[in-house]
């Protein structure tokens, strides 16, 4: 079984469990249940749960254990796609090849569907955690659980995304446009990837590496994100292209060009893959790969 075969079987494992968790019985008829299940089951990439799956996997991790944060953790990075989108943030009219879910179903509704997926992660996590029968898988989804929090929070995703909107209309130099790329898009790849490795148990030096890997990756994703807003149409991206020059935010494309933009996404990838260069086995290779392919997506 080639590397690409496989991640499409975890890619449709994924869609699987992301329907059953989002199906709540009758409650479905419900708007708000139509509207989270709108947004989180319109076809992501699902690069943050499957970089969490492979780094848990190639770490040791059972599935049993990792799929429910991985599960968790695209509901967060959808609800943070539903607020993104909203009138108030970045005004967005397209995601995911569709309307966006204010769009759909107005602004309170996206609002609480935002509010429903964030909610529902937790519930997700917390009842993993406290279903763990031995001690230390306890703990180990426990520690998983804070620091995903932690990345989510407002000292992570969220952080960036305020300092992203009081940035508009502004010329940022570089410490600042990094804070906010590193705080809005870095953190959820960290989540994914350290995450992985604590819900494997990893030793200390190996969980350092991957969160410093995971930073860059980010950082070099959050580029490729800013160049693709120039160069991608509504067709390849599922979004409106020339989001950030409507809302006149500085990105790196906007401070520094395109081309020293591609530089900067080979250069951090580079220095992301050579942090990975120790994690273990085909699932380790995968992550490799999975990272290096997102320096040249095209979507
Ligand atoms: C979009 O994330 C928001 C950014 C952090 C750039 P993705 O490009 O992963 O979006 P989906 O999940 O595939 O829709
Ligand atoms: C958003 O960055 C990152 C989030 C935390 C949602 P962008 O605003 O550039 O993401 P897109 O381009 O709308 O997907
Ligand atoms: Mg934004
Ligand atoms: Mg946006
Ligand atoms: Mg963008």
């Amino acid at each position: 079984m080639n590397s690409s075969e496989y991640d499409t079987i975890l890619w449709q494992k994924l869609e699987e469990e992301l329907k059953k968790r989002i199906t709540r019985g009758e409650v479905m008829d419900h708007t708000l249940w139509e509207a989270m299940e709108y947004s989180l089951l319109a076809g992501g990439k699902r690069i943050r749960p499957m970089l969490l799956m492979m780094t848990g996997r190639s770490l040791g991790a059972s599935d049993e254990l990792l799929m429910p944060f991985a599960c968790a953790l695209e509901m967060i990075h959808t609800y943070s796609l539903i607020h993104d989108d909203l009138p108030a943030m970045d005004n967005d009219d397209y995601r995911r090849g569709r309307l966006t879910n204010h769009k759909v179903y107005g602004g309170a509704a996206a609002i609480l569907a935002g509010d429903g997926l964030l909610n529902l992660a937790f519930e997700t996590m917390a009842d993993t955690v406290s279903r763990q029968k031995q001690p230390e898988n306890m703990a180990k989804a426990a520690a998983a659980m804070s620091y995903i929090a932690a990345c989510a929070g407002p000292k992570g995703m969220i952080a960036g995304q305020i300092a992203d909107m009081e940035s508009e209309n502004r010329r940022l130099d570089l410490s600042e446009l990094t804070y906010i790329e590193f705080n809005k898009t870095s953190r959820l790849l960290m989540a994914a990837m350290k995450g992985g490795a604590v819900l494997a148990g990893a030793e200390k030096p190996v969980v350092d590496n991957l969160e410093l890997s995971a930073g860059k990756t980010g950082l070099a994703f959050q580029i490729q994100d800013d160049i693709l807003d120039v160069e991608g149409t509504l067709e390849t991206l599922g979004k409106m292209p020339d989001s950030d020059s409507k809302s006149a935010k500085s990105t790196f494309v906007s401070l520094y060009g395109l081309e020293n933009a591609k530089k900067q996404v080979e250069s951090l990838t580079k220095e992301a893959l050579s942090l990975l260069n120790g994690l273990p086995g085909d699932e380790g290779q995968k992550v490799r790969d999975l990272v290096e392919s997102l320096s040249h997506r095209e979507h």
